[in-house]
């Protein structure tokens, strides 16, 4: 049987597991990458958010026989951009990490919102990551990072 044939952070990737497999275990198990985190496991937290596509999508609810052909981004590859590093300042410099659990997650909602508006305004940004829960930082220091990234990327987004 032929492998489910995608792109992963860039490079060219076929999974020879079940289609039923679920996507956030096979990141983690399979390829080892750590960033996604399992949070709830139903959808919920947003912890296992990755690109797919450029859409965001909770890796947990995403089966492997549904990403043949796509394109998947964790964090691992984001981080090599220059937009996650005006993203990576400004959630350090606003201390919106604390234990760092739904970090990945938010930044990728933070990327794919973004990416579709460049300049957010405090309501948007807050229904940006309407999916992605976090337990520590009360919202207010990443919904603050996120102006700040915004402003400081221009022309990046
Ligand atoms: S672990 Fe996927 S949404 Fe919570
Ligand atoms: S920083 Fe701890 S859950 Fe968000």
């Amino acid at each position: 049987m032929a492998g489910i044939c995608f792109i992963l952070n860039g490079t060219e990737t076929v999974y020879d597991g079940s289609p039923t497999d679920r996507l956030m275990d096979v990141l983690r198990n399979t390829y080892r990458l750590t960033s996604v985190k399992c949070g709830c496991a139903e959808g919920e937290c947003g912890a296992c958010a990755v690109l797919i596509d450029g859409i965001l999508l909770n890796s947990c609810c995403v089966a492997m026989g549904t990403v043949q052909g796509k394109s998947i981004t964790t964090l691992e590859g984001y981080r090599e951009t220059e937009r996650f590093a005006v993203l990576d300042k400004a959630f350090g410099e606003l201390a919106a990490v604390q234990c760092g659990f739904c970090t990945a997650g938010m930044i990728m909602a933070t990327e794919a919102l973004l990416s579709k508006n460049p300049h957010p305004n405090e309501k948007e940004i807050r229904d940006g990551l309407a999916g992605n829960a976090c337990r520590c930082t009360g919202y207010n220091a990443i919904v603050r990072a996120i102006q700040k990234a915004s402003q400081e990327g221009e022309g990046l987004w």
